[in-house]
């Protein structure tokens, strides 16, 4: 398949915070492979990042820890393209035409508007506010046919795709119209403190959830710590979400399937199973921590990568952005 005609994906990663074991599991680790079959775009939003007042300094080196995270988990910065949204200024250019495009009656119904305003209740910017068009943006400046998501991320989808129907049916087909990329496999990770939630990079309890960088020790602690029930078969019931969770770990890890799991561990007790599994888990992710350690190490190929990354970007943006210019009525020499 040529270059061009390879359908378009495209996902944006927010710099702030470490990637967790939920995310790689559930997502990244998925990635590699889409590369032979689509243009894969993995832009690390660090313009999303300020609608939260951010350390410029921490904001900088978090970007540069993002980057070289997606590149130790595999995705190739031959086979993929990965930048920074803010060497990319198509993306602003695009968010301003289309929150011209956007109601205010549509951004007062996300509900992660309605959370962060809450949480931030000492800096409810406009910028957070139309966070979702900046995203509408920074998804229909490539033509994207496919957005890997999370279901918390869904309703800004929904919206960017109303402002691009909206968008074409006034000036004619100029947006394609982007789909959820629901990855055939993927685990969903839950919490290890609160199995009934998907794993997040909840500030409020550091045990919940596993990040990247944890050293192994620590791995293995929050993992004898997780939550189970009070029974004491390791096996996968309904009824057991905390045991459920951490047999998906285990087989997600090793590559058993769920019975093979369950057989391994059979009559044996919970905490046997619970520092298996964070052993398990550790040893995986040491090969890869070493790689992001290796990569952070050496700042100028992370910038020269962004830059590569950004001025292809910027290239697959130009028709776009040029062709929505025109159609609003800008003056333009093209
Ligand atoms: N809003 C997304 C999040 O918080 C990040 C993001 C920004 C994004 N732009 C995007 C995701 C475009 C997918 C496509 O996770």
């Amino acid at each position: 398949m040529s270059e061009k005609s390879k359908p378009i994906i495209f996902s944006g990663i927010q710099p702030t915070g470490i990637p967790t074991l939920g995310s790689f599991l559930g997502a990244i680790k998925h990635w590699e492979r889409l590369s032979s079959e689509y243009t894969c775009l993995y832009c690390v939003v660090d313009m999303h990042s300020i609608t939260v007042r951010q350390n410029p300094a921490e904001l900088r080196a978090n970007g540069r820890e993002m980057l070289a995270w997606l590149i130790a988990l595999g995705l190739d910065p031959g086979k993929n393209i990965l930048y920074y949204q803010s060497q990319v200024s198509a993306h602003a250019e695009l968010a301003w035409i289309l929150n011209c495009f956007t109601y205010m009656g549509e951004l007062n119904r996300m509900t992660q508007f309605k959370e962060k305003s809450s949480k931030h209740a000492e800096n409810i910017n406009a910028g957070l506010y139309t966070y979702p068009v900046l995203m509408a943006a920074d998804i229909l400046l490539f033509q994207t046919n496919l957005v890997p998501i999370g279901d918390d991320q869904k309703q800004h989808l929904e919206l960017c795709r109303d402002v691009a129907g909206r968008f074409n049916n006034i000036y004619g087909e100029i947006f394609a119209m982007p789909e959820p990329y629901i990855a055939p496999v993927g685990a969903r990770i839950m919490g290890l403190q609160t199995p009934e939630n998907k794993m997040s990079k909840s500030e409020e309890n550091v045990n919940d959830t596993i990040f990247l960088s944890d050293a192994p020790d620590v791995i293995i602690r929050k993992f004898k710590r997780a939550v189970t029930d009070s029974g004491n078969q390791i096996r996968v019931s309904p009824e057991k979400p905390g045991i459920n969770n951490l047999l998906a770990i285990y087989s997600c890890v090793t590559g058993k399937t769920l019975a093979e799991c369950e057989s391994e561990f059979a009559g044996q007790g919970y905490g046997h199973f619970k520092t298996a599994v964070g052993e398990a888990v550790s040893e995986m992710l040491k090969p890869y921590q070493q790689e992001q350690s290796r990569l952070i190490a050496d700042a100028s190929y992370l910038d020269k990568i962004a830059a590569e990354g950004a001025a292809k970007a910027h290239e697959l943006a130009a028709p776009t952005l040029a062709k929505v210019k025109a159609a609003v009525g800008f003056n333009t020499t093209l």
